[in-house]
């Protein structure tokens, strides 16, 4: 068999990882063996690397790689939007397949990415690009296609994860530990992204688009990150029996009418209360865990590290292997595509409005601490017909008390409606912090 000519675009935390794997291929699959690495881009040809290559593999002229004939398969590892997007198309239209980690990209240009591709008959595949070395895009496209999928949930920022495990067990503070996260290589090049919660929308807009079989506008969906989490509110949700992490979590809402054309989802990312006993509060460090949910499936739930350069690479050696499979197969016929491989919709999807989301929340106040005061707040809940599960002091000093509300399940507008009220008792001095709870 003739070998396989990768072109790899970047060599960063991702790209040494796929470079290790194929450059090692002893004890792996035998068509590891079949790949060659033909050029690889770099921004800067200087810099000290764990690997190394001959000068005529190294390029700083990505555009070389796109154009390059002994290329079958195009990695794209870079990061970031632009060049990244325009290489991925450009690929494309070169008649080669792309392997990308890049969410941010498909994210927000999945389906002209996916146009693209159909035309050319060939492959984009991502499964790098969500859950790190979780397999999670394949058995959304293939192995859950007999479901009718109810929810996509879970954990799905290292990054955070690592962060807000490290806070719960050490009590530090997320920024003290973000350095390490990007020294370990989970973080992305602009580590806001990953603590802003982008990296996790992102992310779940791509499962959505996938479970639920239509384009998402990443644009609509509603993001919290961990970047204003206080240590104060782990500590309160440990006394409280919960941890917190950064969920995403995607949710068909009931249709108006059976066969509506455009599927309504309730999409989210925020920092979550999840209680002690749940699989997710265990799930620590760089973790990721996805929970799917489906007829007649019930849950399943995928767990495993979700960034990082070995994981990562291992997704991304993944995806060429099945193109390089099919490519073995099909040398023939190049436009005759695998359809559980490519990637498609058959119907729209749209966000619902924030105000609609059904959930339980974590409400931290400041109050005065004078008597009446938890009545005044409990009958604002009341009148709003938002039914509390729990209210609880802490802390209470110089006049002043932390308060800590957990609501049963209500819609966001409810709680808006009731907060801005709240707020307006003259003995509120702030609404401190407000979370999801499961
Ligand atoms: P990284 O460590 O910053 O590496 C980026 C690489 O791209 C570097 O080798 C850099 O070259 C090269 N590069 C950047 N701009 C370039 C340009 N204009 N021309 C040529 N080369 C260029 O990033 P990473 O962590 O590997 O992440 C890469 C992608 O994978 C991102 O889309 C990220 O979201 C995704 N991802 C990352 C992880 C993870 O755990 N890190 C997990 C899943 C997905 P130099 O080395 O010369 O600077
Ligand atoms: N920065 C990302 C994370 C990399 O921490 O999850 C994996 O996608």
């Amino acid at each position: 068999m003739k070998k396989i000519g990768i072109g790899l675009i970047g060599l960063g935390t991702v790209g040494q990882g796929v470079a290790n794997i194929i450059s090692n291929p002893n004890d792996r699959h035998p068509l590891v063996g079949e790949l060659e690495l033909v050029s690889v881009a770099v921004r800067d040809l200087q810099k000290e690397r764990d690997i190394s290559f001959p000068d005529s593999i190294l390029t700083t002229n990505p555009i070389e790689i796109v154009n390059n004939p002994n290329i079958q398969i195009v990695v794209e590892v870079m990061g970031g939007i632009e060049p990244a997007k325009s290489l991925i198309i450009q690929a494309i239209r070169s008649g080669k397949s792309v392997v990308t980690a890049n969410k941010a990209v498909i994210a927000r240009h999945g389906e002209e990415i996916a146009n693209e591709a159909k035309s050319a008959g060939v492959y984009v595949l991502i499964e790098a690009a969500v859950g790190g070395g979780i397999p999670i895009i394949e058995p959304l496209k293939q192995s859950l296609g007999g479901n009718q999928i109810t929810k996509v949930s879970g954990i799905i920022n290292g990054t955070t994860n690592y962060i807000l495990s490290r806070m719960d067990k050490e009590g530090v503070n997320y920024a003290d530990v973000l350095k390490d996260a990007q020294q370990l290589g989970y973080a992305e090049s602009d580590p806001a992204a990953d603590v802003e919660g982008s990296d996790a929308a992102d992310k779940i807009a791509i499962l959505s688009g996938l479970a639920f079989g239509g384009t998402i506008n990443r644009a609509e969906i509603p993001t919290t990150g961990i970047n204003l989490l206080e240590a104060i509110d782990v500590n309160y949700a440990r006394k409280l029996g919960y941890a917190i992490k950064l969920l995403a979590i995607s949710e068909k809402e009931k249709a108006q009418s059976s066969g509506e054309e455009s599927q309504p989802l309730s999409i989210w990312v925020e920092p979550t209360l999840v209680p002690a006993d749940n699989p997710l509060a265990g799930v620590n460090g760089v973790n990721n865990a996805i929970l799917v949910e489906g007829n007649p499936i019930g849950q399943v739930m995928f767990f495993g590290p979700g960034a990082g350069s070995g994981p990562t690479a291992s997704a991304v050696v993944a995806d060429i292997l099945n193109i390089a499979g099919i490519q073995a197969m099909s040398e023939e016929n190049p436009f005759n595509l695998d359809p559980l491989l490519s990637a498609k919709s058959w119907r729209s999807c749209h966000v619902a409005n924030e105000k609609e989301i059904t959930k339980k929340n974590y409400i931290r106040l400041i109050a005065e601490d004078t008597p009446g005061v938890i009545g005044q707040i409990g009958n604002i809940f009341g009148q709003k017909k938002i039914s509390i599960e729990s209210i609880v002091q802490f802390d209470a000093s110089h006049n002043q008390a932390e308060i800590v509300v957990i609501t049963h399940k209500i819609k966001q507008g409810q709680l808006s409606e009731a907060l801005l009220e709240i707020k307006g008792l003259p003995q509120v001095k702030r609404i401190a912090a407000t979370m999801g709870c499961l």
